[in-house]
């Protein structure tokens, strides 16, 4: 459910009409629901009330913008992050460093150094050679670690190859059957204290038959660890959970995750984190963008928009299917390829669709664009960097500002030993 609906014919985010914020910012431009994402924040807290010990870290990756932070903040949540950059994010938005838990297959000593300064709960070691490095920098600090293992439990996420992160040859995580070798020499180091395991296997899941067999997996590890001495404390399960993108998808509801890992995970008796990112963060905005041009085509007509690659990538990066509807419907249809302004032939939206017949200067919008869609931006042919709006009930604010082209210039400079 969300909260982008349409009013005597309009659509409106909240109570305001999406042509004044096209009016007054300019498109293309994110428009994001604040009751929306508390919405959707409540709803997958609400579907692990079964799970007795839990955290959730919002994967801030799919949008880190400060205000949806502060948002979810307050609500609770806390962070997975996976560079310094965002590290720094969600301190600066308001969430406790002890809620913070640093991810990511890449980090730098130097990241691995913030993240104990800034005193996070948990660092997330993706192979030995980063936990040897973290007990180092910590003991160098004379401070202690705490942390847990990735592991890659090999089991195909059944989603799109590049979102995939839980088979074998993935770079993720320590192979599932090494895992209890290194956790041994990790947990020996001073510095370190490892108190347990992570895992997050890819990115919109449709099943939760992957999930299932991954979460078996860690649990048969859990006992395994304890049985070979160790103290585990923590699990985490990462993220993944699917959204609809079409209006026929019907991914597994929250509820139904809730209900599996607590059956999954009743014996476990440790504390769950979660690091859901698009499942709270997808339906909550929507990109707004003008047609300039409607183009005939050989087959059929080019909607010409004033969105591109560079604003909304996962098209052009995942075939990726992002719902669009005009903000003023007139109720007819056409079959046409919706194209944005970008020199390649990728920068293409939708082909051959079944669309709200438009013109141009109408509005429409792209749905399901809150989560992997401002955050993987760019400004690709010089175009500015598009700009976020949080709508609240009949207020609305610019959270992002659009980043003109000359400002990006302006970051540049020619050698003067060129001449
Ligand atoms: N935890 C870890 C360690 C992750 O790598 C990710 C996402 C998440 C949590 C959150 O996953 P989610 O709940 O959002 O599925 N740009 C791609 C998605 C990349 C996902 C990367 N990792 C897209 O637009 O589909």
């Amino acid at each position: 459910m969300d909260h982008f609906q349409y009013r005597d014919g309009v659509l409106h985010a909240e109570d305001i009409p999406l042509p004044r914020i096209a009016e007054e910012i300019g498109t293309p431009v994110y428009v994001y629901s604040r009751a929306t994402l508390e919405r959707h924040a409540q709803v997958f807290r609400d579907a692990l009330k079964d799970v007795p010990k839990k955290h959730i870290a919002f994967a801030i990756k799919c949008n880190p913008n400060l205000g949806v932070l502060r948002v979810l903040a307050r609500q609770g949540y806390g962070a997975d992050v996976v560079s310094g950059g965002e590290l720094e994010r969600a301190i600066a938005a308001g969430m406790a460093a002890e809620d913070i838990v640093f991810s990511g297959v890449g980090k730098t000593r130097a990241e691995l150094a913030l993240g104990l300064d800034r005193g996070i709960g948990q660092f997330n070691i993706e192979h030995e050679a980063e936990g040897v490095a973290l007990a180092q920098i910590a003991l160098a600090k004379e401070m202690t670690a705490r942390a847990v293992l990735r592991v890659n439990p090999d089991v195909d996420a059944g989603t799109h190859a590049k979102i995939s992160t839980g088979k074998a040859e993935n770079k993720f995580g320590v192979g599932i059957d090494v895992a209890p070798e290194i956790f041994g020499r990790l947990a020996a180091l001073p510095g370190l204290q490892m108190r347990g395991i992570a895992l997050h296997i890819g990115s919109q899941l449709t099943s939760l038959d992957p999930l299932e067999a991954a979460f078996e997996r860690a649990g048969r590890l859990v006992a395994d660890l304890r049985a070979a001495g160790h103290s585990i404390t923590h699990v985490d399960l990462g993220g993944g959970l699917g959204v609809p993108y079409r209006p026929d998808d019907d991914p597994p509801s929250p509820a139904e995750y809730g209900a599996m890992v607590a059956r999954v995970t009743r014996d476990w008796d440790v504390t769950l984190l979660f690091e859901p990112g698009r499942v709270i963060a997808g339906n909550t905005g929507v990109l707004l963008t003008e047609v300039l041009w409607v183009k005939p085509g050989a087959t059929n007509p080019f909607v010409i928009v004033d969105a591109a690659m560079n604003d909304l990538a996962r098209p052009a990066l995942y075939d990726a299917y992002h719902d669009f509807v005009a903000v003023k419907p007139t109720g007819e249809k056409m079959t046409a390829s919706i194209v944005g302004p970008v020199c390649e032939t990728g920068d293409t939206f939708a082909r051959d669709r079944a669309i709200d017949a438009v013109e141009a200067g109408d509005l429409a919008v792209f749905r399901t664009a809150g989560a992997y869609g401002a955050t993987m931006a760019s400004t690709y042919n010089s175009r500015s960097l598009v700009p976020e709006v949080l709508v609240d009930g009949d207020r609305y604010i610019v959270v992002a500002d659009r980043i003109a082209a000359g400002t990006i210039m302006a970051a540049e400079r020619v050698p003067d030993w060129i001449e």
